[in-house]
Parts: structure tokens; sequence; C-alpha cells
């Protein structure tokens, strides 16, 4: 077992929208001596989101962006980011699409993870085209993110059956549990731990 004795945890921020669930499973697995890094910063483009509450609950800052003027906002964003000397960060249920601008600062050093296994069923809906396209089996995956929506290096995947009475809200459910698991594993793979 690699042990992490005197390791200076990698500082990050996760990107949040909605619920959290991800973000939430992300900062249980940050406070663990084996986890790399730590969450320092929480992003969201959205108000209301659930997912805010964790800054709260963790004592981890949030920063929340009108994402309207865009390329404005990336750049205050990317100035915050320099300031918590934050190296990588983790989008969990983020919604926006980040620009070229903003991609190349954090080149390499931005994953995502979506439901479904890639290159399978890109953008919205994945759930819905899954089932409708009679696919057997579904998951998520964790990758890199580059300037093509959902099209980054794949870092892991996760496969799940799909059943005979599958509905969307029982496969988002099945895959979300796995989605949990996947990204910690992703983050310990992506540092060789
Ligand atoms: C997750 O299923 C995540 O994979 C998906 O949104 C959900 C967020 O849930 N992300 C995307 O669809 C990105 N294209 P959460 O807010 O509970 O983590």
């Amino acid at each position: 077992m690699v042990k992490l004795i005197g390791f200076k945890k990698v500082k990050t921020a996760v990107f949040v929208s909605g619920k959290g669930s991800n973000l939430k499973s992300l900062i249980k697995f940050s406070k663990t001596r084996k986890s790399p890094i730590s969450i320092d910063l929480i992003i969201s483009d959205n108000y209301k989101a659930e997912g805010l509450k964790y800054s709260k609950l963790n004592k981890i800052k949030k920063k929340v962006f009108n994402f309207k003027k865009k390329y404005k906002v990336e750049n205050k964003i990317l100035h915050i980011l320099k300031n918590y000397d934050i190296r990588l960060i983790c989008l969990a249920g983020f919604m926006k699409i980040l620009s070229k601008n903003f991609l190349i600062k954090f080149k390499g050093k931005i994953l995502n993870i979506h439901p479904s296994l890639l290159p399978k069923y890109k953008g919205l809906n994945t759930h819905k085209r899954a089932l409708d396209n009679n696919e057997k089996y579904s998951g998520c995956t964790v990758h890199f993110v580059n300037s093509k929506l959902d099209s980054g290096k794949i870092i892991l995947q996760k496969k799940v059956k799909i059943k005979k009475n599958e509905t969307k809200s029982s496969l988002a459910k099945k895959i979300l549990a796995q989605e949990h698991k996947l990204y910690p594993k992703a983050i310990l793979n992506i540092f060789n731990l």
C-alpha cells in the first residue's frame, strides 16, 4: 500500500450545477488518508444548486457565477483558482461548457464524470437515449476534458447492466451509485496510486 505520510494533497476545485452527490462523495474521499487531493473550493453557475450546501457542511469556500458573460466570468474564475492555488478541477454535474481559453490554462488538469459509456451518448439525456436504443448495458465514464464535448481521454469506465423493466430514473440511480465510486478511483488512477 502506498503511504501518504508527509504527502501534500493537491488543491482541487469541484464545479457543480445541481444536486452535488458526486461532490459529496469526492469530499468524503478527499478526507481519507489515501486521497491525493483536498477539496478547497466549490464553483457553481447556479445560485440554487443543492450541492452548494456541502460548502457550509464541510467548511469549503464556494463561489457562484452568472455565466451570461462567459469569457469575463471564466477569467474571474481563473484568477480565483490561482489565488487558491488550485491545481486540479473536477467537474461534477457541471452543465456549462468551458471555453478553449479556460481549458488551455488547465490543460490536462480538468476531469469530468459523464453518465454513459463514452464515446456513446455524449451530451444530455443519456439514460433515455440508451433505453430508447435498447442497449443491454450503460454506465459512467471519468475522462479528461478537452475542447470537444465529452470527448477527452478516458480514464476509467464502469459498466452496468440494463434490466428489462429499467426506467430512466432507475437507471440514473443505479449509474449514479457507481459514479460515486468511480470518480475517486479515477483520481487515484491519474496519480498512479
Ligand atoms: C451525474 O449523473 C453526472 O454524471 C451528470 O450529472 C449528474 C450530476 O449529479 N453529468 C453530466 O451529465 C455532465 N454531462 P450530482 O449533481 O448528484 O453529482
